[in-house]
């Protein structure tokens, strides 16, 4: 897609908010659009730091986003993360007169509440698994009796990932009622909660970048949740993804067009919400059909670090078209790479639970050409070396012609990758590698 081929010019002065290893992809995405941008970032990481200039403004500081924005000449905003948005960066934004991609508040609510969204999937009959939304405990506790175990239970609001128990005893069920709903363990987030059947199946990440009732499915990813190598332990933000998905065949990706994603868009739009953002829907591959698991109003992380590579598209400009109301003229020209896309999460020990902090990280100084390094949670220490900063702390992604190759060629570099606290899973791409 040329930068001629979009009605209005694209964008000049990018802003890119979030400190991830989504928004490093989304700023190397932009760097390699054929408008050449000045790209910013706030707050950044080390990685983003040493591609462009970085501002220490907080994601939930709207008015400093703001600020830095009119600062800066901004004329186009890109929002990772979701607490921005449902904090009302885009509406704030608007006021102010500068494009940006992602949903306003209302769109975001999607994502912020859980209840929210499972009405509206009722509401449109887009399948999902059947619930019941408590406020009390003693009815949650009487309708867990009646219902199938495994059973999942899930804060209402936003808890960074870890709101969702998929209790496997009734006890661990019951724990988790008291532990949101008498407990405050997520605090306002948890105070309402949605008890709900468990699916079975695989999941897979679809990705739809949209623009009020027109929408661009991307390439389809699977994340690996779970910490420990064959989906065990603790769940976490993402370990490790690959793309394309080869569980959802061209069949089933109509079937999910069909049966979700376009129901789900009209939905959205007869609510009444103007949504200009990527709707990320979380799937479960059921042996009865495809589930909705959840909306996230935002690029997935690590989804975004294998997606945005295998587009053989100018990135910058649809999202710029997204933004601006112009997708359904830019949709025939995107076009998906032939190749295999992987990314493995090196973490810090310890998380999702406590880890440490400031252990120095050594990266190979040279790296084959399909492989890259995208930073998620690091930072620069007095010595000018680059450090843990965060329980994620990169990402170690490769593009090749076949998935195994792409697997080979990240996993040499996270071994070659020096630091004292790494930790990442081995099988990342192993479902679909065993299925071949
Ligand atoms: P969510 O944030 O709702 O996607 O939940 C996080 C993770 O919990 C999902 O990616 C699934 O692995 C798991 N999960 C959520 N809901 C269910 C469900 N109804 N059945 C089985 N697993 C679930
Ligand atoms: N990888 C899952 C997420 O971004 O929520």
């Amino acid at each position: 897609m040329s930068s001629a081929s979009t009605s209005s010019p694209l964008p000049r002065n990018i802003l890119i908010v979030g400190s991830g290893g989504r928004e490093h992809t989304l700023v190397k995405s932009c760097l390699a659009s054929p408008a050449k941008p000045r790209v910013i970032a706030a707050p950044g990481n080390a990685g983003i730091a040493r591609e462009v200039p970085v501002f220490p403004v907080a994601v939930d500081n709207i008015p400093g986003l703001v600020a830095l924005a009119q600062r800066e000449q901004i004329d186009f905003v890109i929002v990772g993360p979701e607490v921005p948005l449902s904090l009302g960066l885009v509406d704030a934004l608007t006021a102010a007169n500068i494009p940006a991609y992602g949903p306003k508040a209302d769109g975001a609510r999607l994502e912020a509440s859980k209840i929210f969204t499972k009405q509206l999937l009722l509401k449109y009959g887009i399948p999902t698994a059947a619930s019941g939304v408590f406020t009390e405990v003693a009815p949650a506790l009487a309708y867990l009796k009646t219902r199938p175990i495994p059973i999942v239970v899930k804060a209402d609001g936003l808890a960074a990932g870890k709101g969702v128990i998929v209790a496997q005893t009734l006890a661990e069920a019951e724990a988790a009622v008291h532990d949101m709903l008498a407990g405050n363990k997520f605090g306002s987030a948890g105070s309402q909660i949605l008890v709900e059947d468990c699916l079975y199946g695989e999941e897979t990440s679809i990705l739809v970048v949209v623009s009020s009732r027109d929408y661009v499915i991307l390439p389809t990813s699977q994340d690996h949740k779970r910490i420990g190598d064959g989906d065990t332990g603790p769940n976490t933000g993402g370990m490790g993804t690959y793309s394309p998905a080869e569980v959802v065949t061209p069949a089933l990706l109509a079937q999910i067009e069909n049966e979700i994603v376009l129901p789900s868009v009209n939905a959205i739009a007869a609510e009444g919400i103007d949504f200009r953002g990527t709707l990320f829907i979380g799937i479960m591959l059921t042996p009865s059909g495809p589930s909705v698991l959840e909306y996230n109003t935002r690029f997935g992380d690590p989804e975004t670090q294998v997606v945005l590579p295998r587009l053989d598209t100018d990135v910058l400009a649809l999202l710029w078209a997204a933004a601006r109301g112009d997708l359904a003229r830019v949709k025939p020209l995107v076009k998906i790479k032939p190749d295999y896309a992987i990314c493995v999460v090196i973490a810090a020990k310890g998380y999702p639970d406590a880890y440490a902090k400031g252990d120095v990280i050594r990266i190979p100084a040279t790296l084959p050409a399909n492989v890259q390094i995208i930073h998620a949670g690091t930072a620069q220490n007095a010595a000018g070396e680059i450090v843990t900063a965060g329980g994620r702390v990169l990402g170690v992604t490769a593009l090749a012609p076949s998935l195994r190759a792409a697997a080979y060629a990240a996993y040499a570099t996270c071994e070659k990758i020096d630091c004292a606290s790494k930790i990442y899973r081995r099988d990342i791409g192993a479902k679909q590698l065993h299925r071949q």
